[in-house]
């Protein structure tokens, strides 16, 4: 997919990672989840966060989220460093497990539009959520309970109830990974749409080279072990990225560091 709106990158970033470094402590052992990693994201960029697993792309999107803060660096959103989660950053996650079983799709929706004070009013809450409902083609499902739903149809649940609250960005980790692989390759065209539709910014999390390719308009490769930025890439649509990208990630010269 060739990249029509990347952020404008004369403006300040709407997100900056600066040197940061993510470790778990726990009882026996300190785990470094990611290696003074650096990038900025620009309003309406796609951007993707690709490697292997374990290379610290959760880690790295929880920090964003404000859920682990860094041991070193620091991230920020317009200019304000993040210090705890807040709804300017929603999180969508793989799981299909994510919405509240005892609410409908609506009020999955609506929920967090109340819960955080975004809306009071009763009337707009609702209007903003089948707002967005309809914005992921299910207005028909208001009422369905997410038992009665297919994967990717609470998937798009999950994405809506995080776009209704306008987040400044929205943090995507493999949240199509669970899907099997048509339905996947359809969720990775709404997804798109939706993009064309709304121009939200997005952080999407993935291990798969096809995807990031298809859904980012920027990519992020990282290592493991620590995870660290081995490339940051403008998706130009050139099919060459593709290989160049599998070279990073399986080459043993790159596992050296010796390539970059
Ligand atoms: N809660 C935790 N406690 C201790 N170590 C953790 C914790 N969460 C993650 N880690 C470690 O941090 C490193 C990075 O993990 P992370 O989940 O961020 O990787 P990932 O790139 O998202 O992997 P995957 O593609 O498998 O989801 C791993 O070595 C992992 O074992
Ligand atoms: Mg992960």
């Amino acid at each position: 997919m060739s990249n029509e709106t990347p952020g404008n990158a004369e403006e300040a970033p709407l997100l900056s990672v600066d040197g940061v470094t993510l470790r778990y402590r726990t009882v026996s052992s300190l785990v470094t989840a990611t290696w003074r990693v650096s990038f900025t994201v620009n309003q309406g960029d796609r951007f993707v966060l690709l490697g292997p697993s374990g290379c610290g792309k959760s880690s790295l999107l929880k920090s964003i989220g404000g859920f682990l803060l860094p041991d070193e660096g620091a991230i920020r959103l317009k200019g304000r460093s993040i210090a705890r989660p807040g709804p300017d950053r929603m999180m969508v996650f793989q799981e299909f497990d994510q919405l509240l079983p005892w609410k409908t799709t609506l009020e999955n929706i609506m929920f967090p539009l109340q819960a955080s004070g975004r809306l009071t009013d009763r009337r707009a809450v609702g209007e903003r959520a089948r707002h967005y409902l309809d914005k992921v083609r299910l207005a028909k499902f208001a009422d369905a309970y997410p038992h009665t739903l297919s994967g990717g149809m609470k998937q798009r649940v999950a994405i809506a109830r995080a776009l209704a609250m306008e987040p400044e960005i929205l943090l995507m980790d493999e949240p199509f990974a669970a899907l099997d692989a048509l339905s996947r390759r359809r969720m990775q065209e709404e997804f798109l749409g939706l993009w064309q539709d709304i121009r939200f910014t997005g952080i999407f999390v993935t291990h798969s080279i096809e995807e990031a390719l298809l859904v980012g308009n920027r990519i992020l490769v990282l290592s493991p072990h620590p995870g660290r930025v081995r490339a940051e890439l403008i998706n130009d649509g050139n099919q060459a990225l593709h290989d160049h990208i599998q070279g990073m990630l399986f080459d043993e010269r790159f596992e050296t560091g010796a390539g970059i």
